[in-house]
């Protein structure tokens, strides 16, 4: 039977994750989370400066693996087999992420991982290219959006309840940088596609926008 497939788009922090992946487990099905792959590709990158033609890049990235495992329906992200999910989720990650995801060879890598776990599994895939490129005709399309000084605001707060210290204005300013970076990249850029729904988060909950996600799919596959 064929696998029901929802993308989900949309900026840095915009809440992407935390909403999918609530909304899959009451659907039953799998979240994926594509920021994650390209984080892992960032994190074995870190720190090197990298040319796209570069032949020792080339072979590097050649000989790397990403890998998803589910564990009581919990993403688990491998770099070259090694479980990495706790460490993807710095600032400096974040940056080299989205300068990785620039290049073409990285997002070749990755589309044939994510284009399986779509055809095999019933999911939520969140990302910035998911409606547009990896799963064109997915059967729910939804932009996730919030403004970059809510995001900011947000993400302030989740950093000061995990007790790391945070400012407000580099945030924000970090949120810009990454918006600009990911939306103006020439392969794939974040970008709403032309027939996925619109949900600005800037005014309501948490659980507002859960709800407001679930209705949305359910409503389309039914
Ligand atoms: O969703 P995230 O913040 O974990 O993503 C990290 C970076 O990865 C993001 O800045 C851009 C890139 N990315 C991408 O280019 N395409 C995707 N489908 C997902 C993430």
């Amino acid at each position: 039977m064929e696998k029901i497939n929802v993308a989900i788009d949309g900026p840095a922090g915009a809440g992407k994750s935390s909403i999918s992946k609530e909304v899959a487990k009451k659907l039953g099905y799998i979240y994926v989370d594509t920021g994650a792959m390209y984080r892992a590709v960032g994190l074995k990158f870190l720190d090197k400066s990298i040319e796209e033609n570069d032949a020792e890049f080339i072979k590097s990235l050649n000989e790397t693996t990403v890998d998803i495992k589910y564990t009581d329906g919990v993403q688990h992200i491998f770099l070259d087999g090694e479980d990495v999910s706790a460490l993807i989720r710095t600032q400096k990650v974040s940056q080299m992420a989205s300068d990785v995801s620039k290049i073409g060879l990285v997002r070749e890598k990755l589309l044939s991982l994510q284009k399986n776990l779509a055809k095999n599994n019933d999911c939520i895939m969140d990302g910035r290219d998911i409606g547009t490129t990896i799963l064109p005709d997915a059967k729910v399309k939804i932009f996730l959006t919030a403004s970059a000084e809510e995001r900011a605001k947000r993400r302030c707060k989740d950093l000061e309840n995990s007790g790391q210290s945070a400012d407000y204005e580099t945030v924000l300013n970090e949120i810009i940088i990454r918006d600009k970076n990911d939306s103006e990249r020439k392969i794939s850029p974040l970008k709403m596609a032309d027939d996925a729904i619109l949900v600005d988060t800037s005014h309501i909950s948490y659980e507002e926008s859960v709800n407001t996600i679930y209705n949305i799919i359910i409503d389309k596959i039914n």
